[in-house]
């Protein structure tokens, strides 16, 4: 799997255009009587014809055959894949915190890898989040996937991700993200064992936060998302789309490949984006900013300031701020925070929250340092201090994250996680006394 073979687009929700065949793409255009090179013409919907201009995500495709090229769709088994409700068992208060998933130890492709943790509101209603880990061992062959129910912010935290889209190759590596918009059918190779998270948001598509006084530049810079060129596959044989509606998988046959986009243009695409690129923004006078300040990307809610969920991330970054305690805050939050960490350690727990692990944080839940990070920040000396390789994120959302039965029954669950705030001891002197 060469990484630097690829070329890309650059920018985020751009007017793209691209070509894998000279002459593919019409001109002036749309929808020519007969498209060049006999290929068929299709537009691809992410927004309703009428959402505002600024907000208007579309795509047209020209390609081998139409999409709705294949035998019917039939129901097969959803292995550990949930979506809303989520109501498969109460949701308790507790901080809940998981070690990684294992690696299979039988042949296991992208799809068949991903696992549901929790989610919240409904795929029908177009509200909350499917919050998924993925451990997966083998590339898919003969096999195509699409998500009517979500995008797919992908978060690898081993392994590259080859991904091949309708709309061309993203090669995703660990510290790297990529989103795949509702309904792009995707085939991903795999290099090896490979694993991370998936946000699936059945909201409003991801877009890049205001910057308020922050200005024109800073967070995630447009220019550094990347889209793919048009490649197309003119492959025949038997071969099965998976797609995900409602909440369940169906699968039908087809005998070509779907990923047969020889050209396209429009701002409805998949794109990658390197974390490292994030210009973090901190204090660099006190306090330590609400978490918020680190978010590279958000679905809104139909509430002005309230997403249906943020991704923030906490990368690499200097801390300065003067009297001030550093690590995150003791908090309790009206929004809900998911976690998890590619690599290193995250500033607030020296311990027990593990590369490709996860923590959850409902609604009114405490949550803040442990005993031995409070303890160790209170007293330490306030110089500079760069927290180096670290990268954590967050999936923030408004509505509470419901945990599947999985998630609470299974091995990798922490039932001991309480006990990392049970030594923070009480320093209260009542001066009266
Ligand atoms: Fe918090």
């Amino acid at each position: 799997m060469p990484h630097a073979e690829l070329h890309y687009q650059s920018g985020f929700g751009n007017e793209f255009a691209t070509e894998a065949v000279a002459g593919a793409l019409p001109q002036g255009q749309n929808a020519p009587q007969k498209s060049a090179l006999g290929l068929y013409t299709e537009q691809l919907s992410g927004t309703a014809f009428t959402a505002p201009r600024a907000v208007n995500r579309r795509t047209w495709t020209y390609r081998i055959r139409p999409s709705v090229t294949h035998k019917p769709f039939v129901e097969i088994g959803m292995g550990l894949i949930r979506s809303g409700p989520f109501n498969e068992a109460p949701t308790p208060p507790n901080q809940m915190r998981w070690n990684p998933i294992p690696m299979p130890d039988k042949h296991t492709d992208f799809v068949d890898g991903i696992v549901t943790l929790g989610g919240s509101g409904d795929p029908a209603m177009q509200v909350g989040v499917g919050i998924h880990l993925y451990a997966a061992t083998a590339s898919m062959r003969d096999r195509y996937f699409y998500n009517a129910d979500g995008e797919m912010l992908i978060v690898p935290q081993q392994g590259p991700l080859r991904i091949h889209t309708e709309l061309g190759i993203l090669i995703v590596l660990p510290g790297e993200i990529c989103i795949i918009p509702r309904g792009i059918k995707i085939r991903v190779d795999l290099e090896g064992p490979s694993r991370g998270y998936i946000c699936e948001n059945y909201g409003l598509p991801f877009r890049l936060p205001d910057l308020g006084p922050i200005g024109a530049n800073g967070l995630a810079n447009p220019r550094d998302f990347l889209a793919p060129v048009a490649a197309y596959e003119d492959r025949e044989g038997e071969f099965r789309i998976v797609g995900k509606f409602l909440g369940r998988l169906w699968e039908a046959e087809i005998d070509h490949s779907p990923l047969d986009v020889v050209a396209w243009h429009g701002n409805y695409a998949p794109c990658k984006y390197d974390l490292a690129r994030f210009n973090c923004i901190n204090s660099v006078s006190f306090d330590h900013p609400d978490p918020s300040i680190y978010t590279v990307l958000t679905s809104p809610s139909v509430m002005a300031g309230t997403a249906n969920v943020d991704f923030a991330i906490f990368p690499p970054r200097w801390l300065v701020a003067e009297h001030t305690f550093r690590p995150p805050w003791f908090h309790r939050n009206m929004m809900n925070e998911f976690m998890g960490l590619v690599f290193g350690e995250y500033d607030a727990k020296t311990e027990g929250f593990l590369p490709g692990g996860a923590s959850l944080h409902n609604c009114m839940s405490g949550h803040g340092p442990d005993a031995e990070t409070w303890e160790k920040a209170s007293d330490a000396e306030l110089k500079p201090v760069k927290l180096d390789n670290t990268l954590a994120f967050m999936f923030e959302t408004q509505l509470p994250v419901r945990p599947t039965r999985f998630a609470l029954e299974t091995k990798i669950l922490q039932h001991e996680y309480f006990e990392c705030w049970q030594g923070l001891k009480k320093h209260f002197k009542d001066p009266t006394k």
